[in-house]
């Protein structure tokens, strides 16, 4: 089992990566409970329950933990308010207090729910993250990001909270959709570029057997990834300059997902085509030689393939402009400089990005059509 500590100002705790540890979550979450008559509420999808529910429920009556599972749907459409409130009217009613523990049990979505749940019930109560998509285990559940979205707009409501212990067990990827495994690569790729080029050459050497969910390579790339995430965050705990590195494709990423009315992408695949327009305008502004940004791009595309961007582009570049991470109107942009190494700019002529989000429109009619 490996173990990444992310060390915080306030409080550190464990990232614990093992294939097979969903069999000991129980004693693991045992070890963070506030006392021994705390109780766990788990809260999970309906799907995550049938695939490994059974496997969590086991581990946590071999640890003689009395716990409680509430349900709520994934998918994005039930990441909103009204979820966390009929969760925390459930754990009323159940008997839920002060020392009581959530247990977050499932993907992104449940993840950030569960997770401003806890942050919120009786103003703040413990949380245990089991991720269980490879998006999730290399990003949401790491760093204390919770929230859901409001009609105007993705996690607009949310807070930090840390949870106590993160169990990544990569085995309860085997039940993942294909596109959903994908998705989540292009967070670990951009995890190799803005500062690890070992995991990015891994990634690169490796996609065949990555994309039949090799064990030894799974294991080694969810862990790379989240040393990466876990340097940046344990470095800059809140959002200020160094978190804005993890922003890489994200800027063009998430108007892609906004334009598209987030139905057509999924974050990973809009944060894929992010990536290879920010390297793109990287090598036409002279930030990165050309053969870097192609060498991204072609990395990008071995995990596809990807839905075509069919939005118009000037749709694309006004939303950048509206996007909450701009700041004072200007749009920032994380840039490779070569692979390993990322900047933050925010002066880029609208023209270049004009180029870049054509370049993915015409791309996609190339490769995938
Ligand atoms: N907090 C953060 O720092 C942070 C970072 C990145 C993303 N996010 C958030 O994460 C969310 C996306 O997460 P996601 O991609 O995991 O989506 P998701 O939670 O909706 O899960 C995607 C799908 O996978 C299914 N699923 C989950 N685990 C499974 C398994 N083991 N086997 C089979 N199916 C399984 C779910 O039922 C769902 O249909 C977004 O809301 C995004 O904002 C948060
Ligand atoms: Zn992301």
């Amino acid at each position: 089992m490996k173990r990444i500590k992310i060390k915080l100002k306030t409080q550190s705790y464990d990232v614990l990566i093992g294939t097979g540890l969903l069999r000991q979550a129980g004693r693991e979450v045992r070890r963070v409970l506030p006392s021994k008559s705390s109780r766990v509420f788990v809260v999970t999808s309906p799907r995550v329950r049938r695939h490994w529910g059974g496997v969590l429920e086991k581990s946590l009556l071999d640890a003689g933990l009395q716990y409680v599972v509430l349900e709520m749907n994934d998918g994005e459409p039930a990441k909103h308010l009204a979820t966390v409130e009929r969760l925390a009217e459930q754990m009323v009613a159940a008997g839920a207090d002060r020392k009581s523990l959530v247990l977050a049990f499932g993907g992104g979505v449940v993840g950030d729910s569960a997770g401003f749940l806890a942050a919120m019930f009786l103003r703040g109560i413990p949380v245990v993250q089991i991720p269980t998509t490879l998006l999730a285990q290399v990003d949401a559940s790491i760093g204390g990001k919770t929230g859901v979205n409001l009609k105007g707009g993705k996690n607009l409501i949310g807070a930090f909270h840390q949870p106590q212990v993160v169990l990544v067990d990569p085995s309860v990827l085997s039940t993942l959709d294909d596109r959903e495994f994908r998705a989540g690569l292009f967070e670990s790729l951009k995890c190799g570029v803005i500062r690890d080029q070992a995991l990015f050459d891994f990634m690169t050497r490796k996609a065949p057997q990555i994309l039949k969910r090799d064990k030894a390579a799974l294991l080694r790339i969810i862990t790379d990834s989240v040393r990466a995430k876990a340097e940046v965050v344990s470095a800059d705990e809140k959002e200020s300059d160094l978190r804005r590195i993890l922003n890489f494709g994200h800027t063009i990423g998430h108007a892609l997902e906004t334009v598209t009315g987030y139905q057509y992408f999924l974050h990973g695949e809009a944060v894929a085509w992010g990536m290879i327009a920010a390297a793109d305008i990287a090598g036409a502004v002279g930030v990165c030689k050309p053969e870097i940004a192609e060498q991204i791009k072609t990395a990008v595309l071995a995990f596809g393939p990807l839905p075509r961007v069919n939005c118009a582009t000037d749709a694309v570049l006004s939303r950048l402009t509206s996007d909450k991470k701009t700041v004072a109107g200007a749009v920032h942009f994380v840039l490779p400089q070569k692979i390993g190494k990322v900047k933050i700019t925010s002066d880029i002529p609208t023209e270049i990005v004009r180029n870049a989000v054509d370049r993915i429109r015409n791309e996609q009619i190339r490769n995938h059509a």
